[in-house]
């Protein structure tokens, strides 16, 4: 039962009410994934189109790496539905926060961590490898992609635990003396896809390089394949704060599975990796979901997942999904929990004036939970697309095997991206802004030390 926006809208205050709504779901049928998806996908880009700041494209209210990820949902949207709607506004944003080829733009990069930049670095490297569209003038998708890599690898930092991203950049920020997963991660990840969709074994040696460091700290535990999401600097990486969130396993699952396939099948460590990190995923399946709905068990449960938090599942499904086209026999592995996921979710969006609103919590199935936003929007377009994936059935393009976007190995490293920011030179009229950052060095300072001592 598909209703008519309008009827839905006429209907919907009294039915939402009730649950009768939702979007209709035949997790099977490709066509009703792609309606299905359409709908979510449209009051997605409604929020996005009603921000308070839509002139400046790309940019969302109140945060910035979300329009990043966003658009990286969106053009794996596109890939699987063909749908070319939104396909405009994501070029359009994608090359206003481009920065110096680099996604560092200057508004923003003062008070950015690396986990920001890299998910604008993902979503052109998943452009790239899906022919998206690409305009005249602007610098190719994958040489976007490049262009985060150059930035980001000079970062790596061995003035502590011999090794690793930092979470922030700047040494003013919260952040800056944690080593975090997403980080670590996104830059493995990303190293990834770019040595198999360019060939250029650099890359492949950084994936390598991240994942190793990784294991000698507490966010790749190889013994039993757990990861925590942070680590401190002042400990040399002992300390662990152990938060689980899906996006964490699903990005160096998804870095795995490339290096799997970028090394055609023979190094065992990546496949390992792949199933290992999958096995320890399994808690994201809670017994409340039938062990078969993923849920983000960190927040949901005590319903306080914050509006990052609200989109991880997004990421998980979506990385997940097209893990299966390059690590053959993982389908039967995944797809399980994917549509059980999938048909969950498409039950929780019952909300709001129109009925089809989505809330967060798939595992609570008919009942809304009565959150909505286009975070939430944006988890359940994640795996409404992974469960379009073995539909189109298509791998990746590698740039021998038809992708056309091409290679610049130097995109990025014009950028001013490194130097430290001029934030408060201190002359007539700056002096408010210099006590400004004092007051957010100190407190960042105060907040570290007080982690450290906790988490030792
Ligand atoms: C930077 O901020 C200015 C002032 O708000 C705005 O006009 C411009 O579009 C912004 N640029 C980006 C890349 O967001
Ligand atoms: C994988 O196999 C292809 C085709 O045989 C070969 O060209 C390529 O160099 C191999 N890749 C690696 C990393 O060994
Ligand atoms: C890599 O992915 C391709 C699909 O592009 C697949 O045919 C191939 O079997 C994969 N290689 C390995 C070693 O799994
Ligand atoms: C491979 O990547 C590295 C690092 O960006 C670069 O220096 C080198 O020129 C690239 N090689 C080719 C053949 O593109
Ligand atoms: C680097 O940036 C400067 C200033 O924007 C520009 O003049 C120069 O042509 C750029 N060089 C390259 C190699 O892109």
């Amino acid at each position: 039962m598909i209703l008519s926006k309008w009827l839905a809208t006429l209907l919907g205050g009294t039915l939402a009410a009730q649950g009768a709504l939702a979007i209709d779901l035949t997790v099977t049928d490709e066509a009703s994934l792609k309606s299905a998806a359409k709908t979510v996908a449209t009051t997605m880009m409604d929020y996005y189109n009603g921000r308070a700041t839509a002139n400046i494209p790309g940019k969302m209210d109140g945060t910035w790496w979300e329009g990043g990820s966003m658009f990286m949902t969106l053009i794996l949207y596109w890939w699987v539905t063909g749908d070319t709607q939104f396909n405009a506004a994501v070029q359009e944003g994608m090359y206003f926060q481009k920065g110096d080829d680099d996604f560092f733009p200057s508004n923003y990069s003062q008070y950015l961590g690396n986990d920001d930049q890299v998910f604008w670095g993902l979503a052109a490297i998943t452009a790239a490898e899906f022919n998206y569209p690409e305009k005249d003038g602007e610098p190719s998708w994958v040489s976007l992609a490049q262009g985060v890599f150059n930035t980001q690898y000079p970062r790596w930092d061995t003035s502590s635990c011999h090794g690793g991203m930092r979470w922030q950049i700047w040494p003013y920020q919260n952040g800056y003396l944690t080593k975090n997963a997403i980080s670590n991660g996104g830059l493995f990840q990303l190293s990834a896809r770019l040595a198999l969709y360019t060939g250029n074994k650099t890359y492949a040696e950084w994936a390598e390089r991240i994942w190793d460091w990784s294991a000698t700290t507490p966010l790749l535990k190889q013994k039993n394949w757990n990861i925590a999401d942070s680590t401190t600097c002042g400990t040399q990486c002992t300390d662990h704060g152990d938060f689980q969130w899906t996006y964490n396993y699903a990005t160096y699952i998804s870095g795995a599975a490339y290096m799997h396939n970028y090394t055609n099948g023979t190094e065992t460590k990546w496949k390992e990796g792949v199933e290992g990190l999958y096995k320890t995923s399994q808690q994201f399946f809670p017994t409340s979901g039938g062990n078969l709905i993923l849920s983000d068990i960190t927040c949901e449960p005590l319903g306080n997942c914050d509006r990052n938090q609200i989109t991880f599942k997004s990421y998980f499904s979506n990385w997940i999904g097209v893990m299966t086209t390059i690590v053959p026999g993982t389908y039967d592995m995944v797809f399980p929990q994917l549509k059980a996921s999938a048909e969950a979710a498409a039950k929780q969006c019952s909300g709001g004036d129109d009925g089809v609103k989505c809330g967060i919590r798939w595992t609570k199935q008919a009942e809304w939970d009565k959150s909505s936003g286009l975070e939430q929007q944006m988890a359940v377009l994640g795996v409404l697309s992974a469960n379009l994936v073995p539909f189109k059935n298509k791998a990746p393009f590698t740039a021998d095997s038809g992708g056309t976007s091409k290679s610049n190995p130097n995109a990025g490293t014009n950028s001013s991206a490194n130097k430290v920011p001029v934030l408060n030179t201190i002359g007539t009229g700056d002096k408010a802004g210099a006590g400004v950052l004092t007051f957010i060095f100190v407190t960042g300072w105060a907040v570290a030390v007080t982690w450290m001592i906790r988490g030792g």
